[in-house]
């Protein structure tokens, strides 16, 4: 069975690495939008277009299921993608509820694209929260583009994330959400540099087990033995672009 995991560049190998765990046998085709990276700080109608664009062509690959494993394309475009594919289209957005769920305090940071941060999806989860929560929004860009340039260097991304958190009180807060895949490489080191009060929290399974339970339901047999292709914008990827990635992950157990 084929799955599509989409991003516009490398923040999905994140979900895919936690998919390869969870169901090892699916034929995974991997499609990152390399040329038009990042989304989040784009117009929401040319990312729908480009994320229209990427689903198309994992449609012709014969996909049975898409993973939009990208927050910013999901908040623009999940609705529009299910209207016009007869597959299940299965989007990400920031684990803000679980998040707020098992926090003691009720105060929460979010760090997601620009994008997403203004779309009326986030806006909306916020909303149904707030009163009860406190729900800061937090826009990392430059992680975007550290993980896109591979840089993992763990002086550099310390010193930017105690930048970025230097505003807050974080004894206060319970959480902080990793509302971007692109996040989740770095997900070790913020761990190890906010307080023991903060849990830091992504969707990344969540996504991965509402992928099972969807094929599942659909009585989709995953009779494959496992594979990996990669594509770029619509063109086959050069070969080990992305394996450094997932040894990364694989390597520093994210
Ligand atoms: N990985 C993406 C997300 O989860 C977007 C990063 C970007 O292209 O700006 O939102």
């Amino acid at each position: 069975m084929k799955i599509g995991i989409f991003d516009s560049g490398v923040g999905g190998l994140t979900v895919l690495s936690t998919a390869m765990k969870i169901i090892p046998d699916a034929e995974y085709i991997y499609y990152a939008d390399l040329d038009n990276v990042p989304y989040g700080t784009k117009e929401k109608e040319d990312v729908r277009k480009r994320t229209y664009d990427a689903v198309e062509f994992l449609y012709g690959m014969g996909v049975e299921a898409v993973v939009i494993a990208c927050n910013t394309a999901t908040s623009t475009s999940v609705e529009y993608l299910r209207k016009r594919f007869n597959i299940p289209v299965i989007g990400m957005e920031p684990a803000v509820k679980p998040a707020i769920e098992t926090s003691n305090t009720g105060k929460v940071i979010v760090m997601a694209t620009e994008l997403t941060l203004k779309e009326k999806k986030y806006k909306d989860l916020v909303s149904r929260l707030e009163g009860v929560s406190i729900v800061e929004s937090l826009p990392m860009p430059e992680l975007v583009e550290m993980a896109e340039n591979f840089n993992f260097n763990h002086d550099d991304v310390e010193r930017l994330l105690n930048r970025k958190l230097e505003k807050y009180n974080l004894e206060e807060y319970s959480a902080i959400v990793l509302g971007c895949t692109h996040f989740i490489y770095f997900k070790n080191v913020l761990e190890r540099i906010v307080p023991g009060n903060i849990s830091v929290i992504d969707g990344n399974l969540g996504t991965v087990n509402h992928l099972q339970k969807t094929l599942q339901e659909k009585g989709n047999c995953i009779k494959s033995c496992g594979s990996i292709e990669y594509y770029v914008s619509g063109r086959k990827a050069v070969h080990g672009e992305f394996e450094k990635y997932l040894i990364y992950l694989k390597e520093n157990n994210i």
